[in-house]
């Protein structure tokens, strides 16, 4: 499974891609905007479990963002389920060696169109910190909707922020 942006693609994680992963996901300025989910320090055995993890996933929705071959970032679905079935959440990051490009606008059209196209869902959410302008202007770029803000939704390195709600539905 490959989408294919201009100098990057969207491709399945490989076993060989954890050196290059841990490289680029091991950056507070990129941990800092994720969910504490999100290892920190990202040492080679979270590299190596992630993509353990996501080996034979069908459909695949989490992608690698690949520049010549090496891991750069990630985008993926978070499937919900219950009454949230057919709403996934968006995440992504990006390495901040290739930030302010223009990839990740790309990257995000490319995983929608996919999903959109490819799974029974409807909407596609996004929750961003309220300190995250920068990815905000992705998902705007991409034709996301500002829906609403969560007060006081949540605690990042020790801050209460609020949390931004943006959607994007199946016209
Ligand atoms: C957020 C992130 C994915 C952006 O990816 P990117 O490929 O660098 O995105 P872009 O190249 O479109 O650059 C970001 C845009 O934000 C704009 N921007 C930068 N700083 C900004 C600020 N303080 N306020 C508003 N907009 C800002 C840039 O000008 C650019 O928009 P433009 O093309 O209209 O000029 C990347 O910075 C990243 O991985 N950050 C860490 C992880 C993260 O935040 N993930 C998302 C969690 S919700």
């Amino acid at each position: 499974m490959e989408l294919k942006g201009t100098g990057f693609i969207l491709r399945g994680w490989r076993l060989d891609d954890a050196e290059s992963l841990q490289k680029h996901a091991d950056n507070p300025n990129v941990y800092s905007f994720l969910l504490d989910r999100f290892p920190h320090p990202y040492t080679m055995e979270a590299a190596n479990n992630w993509i353990n993890f996501l080996q034979h996933q069908d459909p695949v929705i989490n992608f690698a963002i690949a520049v010549d071959d090496k891991v750069v970032g990630g985008i993926g679905l978070e499937i919900r389920d219950d009454i949230y079935s057919k709403a996934p959440l968006i995440g992504y990051w990006l390495s901040e060696t290739l930030w302010g490009r223009g990839i990740m606008p790309q990257a995000v059209k490319l995983l929608v169109d996919y999903a959109f196209a490819s799974l029974d869902i409807v909407r596609i959410q996004a929750g961003i910190l309220s300190n995250n302008p920068k990815s905000m202007r992705v998902l705007e770029k991409c034709g996301f909707v500002k829906e609403g803000v969560l007060r006081k939704g949540i605690i990042k390195n020790g801050v209460i922020l609020d949390e931004w709600i943006y959607g994007l539905v199946r016209e």
